[in-house]
């Protein structure tokens, strides 16, 4: 007889994330906004659009609720809240202040990331993060934020991928603002880690219980051929230097080679949670980075590969210990052919992991504009129509609410969504 499929999700409850820029639509003076004005997504197409979510925030929350989702992860737009440097903008504050009250009606608490891959036009003008002095423009926003909903959101991701951001924008070049030198990536390295720890200490000294961290970008290295020594070592530096010396920055205030400890930031603890956004593995040989072949890819080509979400937890969290979020995990499936799959295999990794792992923000909800790929991307458990903003709810989208709803996957569950949900594997 075929083992039990059905598993509980213990003490982990599930969510699903977003981000600002990616969701609302309009106009908005960002890095991104004025990046995708000049055609440079993969199609064209501009946050203008989006899901329109900034108009629809009221029929989201009600969609959410009728999934059973009572956790959500959701970005504020800077920009927005802050125009031009130092002036507030009244509402927009009280547009989100809305929005957090139709969660909150609804029984769904709010986890708020207040940078999201995202700067104001003003604040990359000046320089952005890799400007020293840059955490004090970050802060004030902060401040004012979280003094504004402090009675309705106790919850705080600061940054959102602090590595991927400051890679692709500041080192490939291929995102906003486009710059091409590793010095500049190691200034906004330092700059985000240095405005992380700031935020923290004002957070927890306007809101003495609220709960702060940030959503790392955990990716697997492994080395092309595990005998190769030179491919050993290439996976273990490409691991320190894309996300294990920021993430102990971060966590603990400590800037090590190649990054330089900033003058008065203090060794510390600097996280409430250990947020990780978790997607996908690369091998590395020499130089190179590659995806495996004959492995499960979404549609990106990202490998699909989920027990490096439990390996990952487990040795951060052996490192920075605590309460675990997986702030981010997902996949981009136009046809809903894996996702089913691809949400039982993670969950089940959590769930047999037996590690503090309190959340689980499934990336995302709804369809949505996804940076450089534009509307081509569909990770949503619900799918959207562009053109006409219908919004439709995947099987996987019910399959995610029947888990919610048993808090685990029950025998039917697996039965109805998995069994014909399949991987599609490269060449
Ligand atoms: C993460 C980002 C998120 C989305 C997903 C697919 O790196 O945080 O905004 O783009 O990838």
């Amino acid at each position: 007889m075929a083992p039990n499929p059905a598993f509980s999700l213990g003490g982990c409850e599930l969510g699903v994330a977003t981000a600002a820029t990616q969701i609302e639509g309009g106009r908005a003076d960002t890095i991104w906004h004025r990046w995708a004005a000049t055609g440079a997504a993969a199609d064209g197409s501009t946050p203008e659009v989006a899901a329109d979510h900034w108009n629809r925030i009221e029929a989201d929350a009600d969609l959410m609720a009728s999934l059973g989702i009572k956790h959500y992860r959701l970005g504020l737009e800077w920009a927005r809240i802050e125009p031009a440097d130092g002036h507030f903008d009244e509402a927009a504050l009280g547009h989100y202040r809305r929005e957090l009250r139709l969660l909150r009606d609804r029984g769904i608490k709010p986890l708020v990331t207040l940078h999201h891959f995202n700067d104001p036009g003003w604040f990359s003008e000046s320089g952005g993060f890799a400007v020293e002095g840059s955490h004090e423009a970050f802060v004030r926003y902060v401040d004012r934020v979280v003094s504004e909903y402090a009675g309705l959101v106790d919850e705080w991701i600061t940054i959102n991928e602090p590595n991927v951001f400051a890679y692709y924008g500041y080192r490939q070049g291929t995102w906003p603002p486009g710059r091409r030198s590793t010095r500049d990536m190691l200034a906004a390295l330092t700059g985000m880690a240095r405005a992380h720890i700031a935020a923290y200490e004002r957070i927890h000294a306007l809101q003495p219980h609220a709960k702060v961290g940030v959503a790392n970008h955990l990716r697997v290295f492994d080395p092309a051929h595990a005998r190769n020594p030179l491919d050993r070592a290439a996976a273990a530096s490409t691991e320190y230097l894309f996300q294990g010396a920021i993430t102990r920055a971060l966590c603990r205030g400590r800037f090590l080679a190649p990054l330089v400890q900033p003058r008065g930031v203090r060794p510390g603890t600097y996280y409430d949670f250990l947020g990780i956004n978790y997607y996908s593995r690369d091998l590395a040989s020499g130089p190179n980075l590659n995806t495996a072949s004959k492995v499960a890819v979404n549609d990106l080509g990202w490998q699909i590969y989920p027990r490096g979400l439990a390996d990952l937890a487990r040795r951060y969290s052996a490192l920075y210990p605590g309460p675990i979020y997986i702030t981010e995990n997902g996949t981009a499936d136009a046809s809903d052919a894996f996702r089913s799959r691809y949400l039982y295999d993670h969950l089940k990794a959590v769930a047999d992991s037996r590690l503090p792992i309190e959340r689980y923000y499934h990336w995302t909800f709804t369809d949505n504009w996804e940076w450089a790929e534009g509307q081509t991307a569909r990770f949503g458990l619900v799918e959207l129509d562009f053109a006409t903003q219908e919004r439709r709810v995947r099987p996987s989208g019910r399959f995610f609410a029947d888990v919610i709803a048993h808090a685990g996957v029950t025998s039917d569950a697996y039965q109805r969504w998995v069994a014909p949900s399949r991987y599609r594997l490269n060449g």
